[in-house]
């Protein structure tokens, strides 16, 4: 059975957009693969982090996260596993320079001011190939702006192997989902659903009270005309099509479908239904991660208990690769 290694971010709150685009499909692929999910707050250090606020966010997100299908055991924070930085330090002496000067997430995250960037967010797509390689996970499910990490993390497997002159680092497949909604802000549909959008109306909060996910269906951005009978006349219409396709993937139906029911109806009660929905996925969430997070102490405790499974798995590879690079057994 395949291994499949994702990753996700524990600083801001999970949204709508991580739920149709991945968390829902992770839920899916714990049936049929061995699965691990891992909350990545070495990665989420590399930009400046207020202490007691990545606690927090760690916790609200991982309970988020149970509530939404993900199986205790799989799911615990990358630096409760050492093997992530011990794997990750052989892989920044693996992954060249140049490799990483072109990773183009980079250049978009260090903006203007390189000079000033920690060094740790250079060498972030090291400990990311190290996270996925620390299992010799194959299958690893990301959006498609990550291909170029994976990319990278090929390359850093193939480097190693050739310098070692082994075989003992796989191949890594994208599995990029089949047909995932691709979920825009709600304020401007050319931009992704994004936890790091300075507005807060642009995206429902997984853990976001029923009275708020109205007002934000409600001041959703829109367009005067009523809505079509077909997709293809969404064409054009961004703000329209970014909700007609959330009402889709919430409801597990077509846009198809949902412009039959309401071609030709305005957006005012097309949005009230639309809320209604999301309320009905979103507020069982709510409560259910309310209850996690009632009892923090609990939740640390099953996410340690996952990250000593996942250790048990790490940890000989991780062994392994540094008896190959010619450390002394530990
Ligand atoms: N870089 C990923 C993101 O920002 C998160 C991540 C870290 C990840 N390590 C990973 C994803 C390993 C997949 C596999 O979304």
């Amino acid at each position: 059975m395949a291994r499949i290694f994702s990753g996700i971010q524990p600083t801001g709150i999970a949204h709508l957009g991580n739920y149709l685009g991945a968390i829902q499909n992770w839920v899916k692929l714990q049936e049929t693969h061995e699965c691990l999910f891992c909350l990545v707050d070495l990665h989420a250090i590399t930009m400046a982090q207020d202490p007691a606020g990545l606690r927090d966010q760690t916790r609200v997100n991982a309970a988020i996260l149970l509530a939404c299908g993900i199986k205790p055991e799989t799911l615990f924070h990358q630096s409760a596993v050492h093997a992530h930085a011990r794997l990750a330090w052989i892989f920044n002496c693996v992954a060249r320079f140049g490799w990483l000067n072109r990773m183009t997430q980079f250049k978009d995250k260090a903006g203007r001011d390189r000079e000033a960037v920690s060094t740790g967010l250079f060498v972030y797509p090291n400990l990311m190939a190290a996270d996925i390689l620390a299992y010799h996970a194959t299958q690893v499910p990301v959006g498609d702006d990550q291909r170029q990490h994976l990319e990278l993390a090929n390359d850093i497997a193939a480097k190693f192997n050739h310098d070692y002159g082994v075989d003992f680092f796989p191949r890594i497949e994208p599995y990029i989902p089949p047909a995932t909604a691709r979920i825009m802000s709600l304020r401007d549909a050319s931009k992704k659903m994004s936890k790091s959008d300075p507005s807060d109306q642009s995206r429902i909060h997984l853990n976001d009270e029923p009275d708020s996910i109205a007002a934000k269906i409600r001041r959703a951005k829109t367009d005067p005309a009523p809505l079509p009978d077909h997709a293809e006349a969404l064409a054009g219409r961004p703000e329209a099509a970014n909700l007609v396709s959330i009402f889709a993937a919430i409801t597990g139906r077509s846009s198809a479908q949902i412009l039959t029911e309401y071609a030709g109806s305005g957006f005012g009660p097309f949005k009230e239904k639309l809320a209604e929905a999301l309320i009905g996925t979103l507020a069982p969430i709510r409560e259910r991660s309310a209850a996690l997070l009632a009892d923090p102490a609990h939740l640390d405790r099953t996410l340690q208990t996952s990250a000593r499974r996942a250790a048990a798995i790490a940890d000989p590879i991780v062994d392994e690769a540094e008896r190959l690079v010619g450390f002394l057994p530990r």
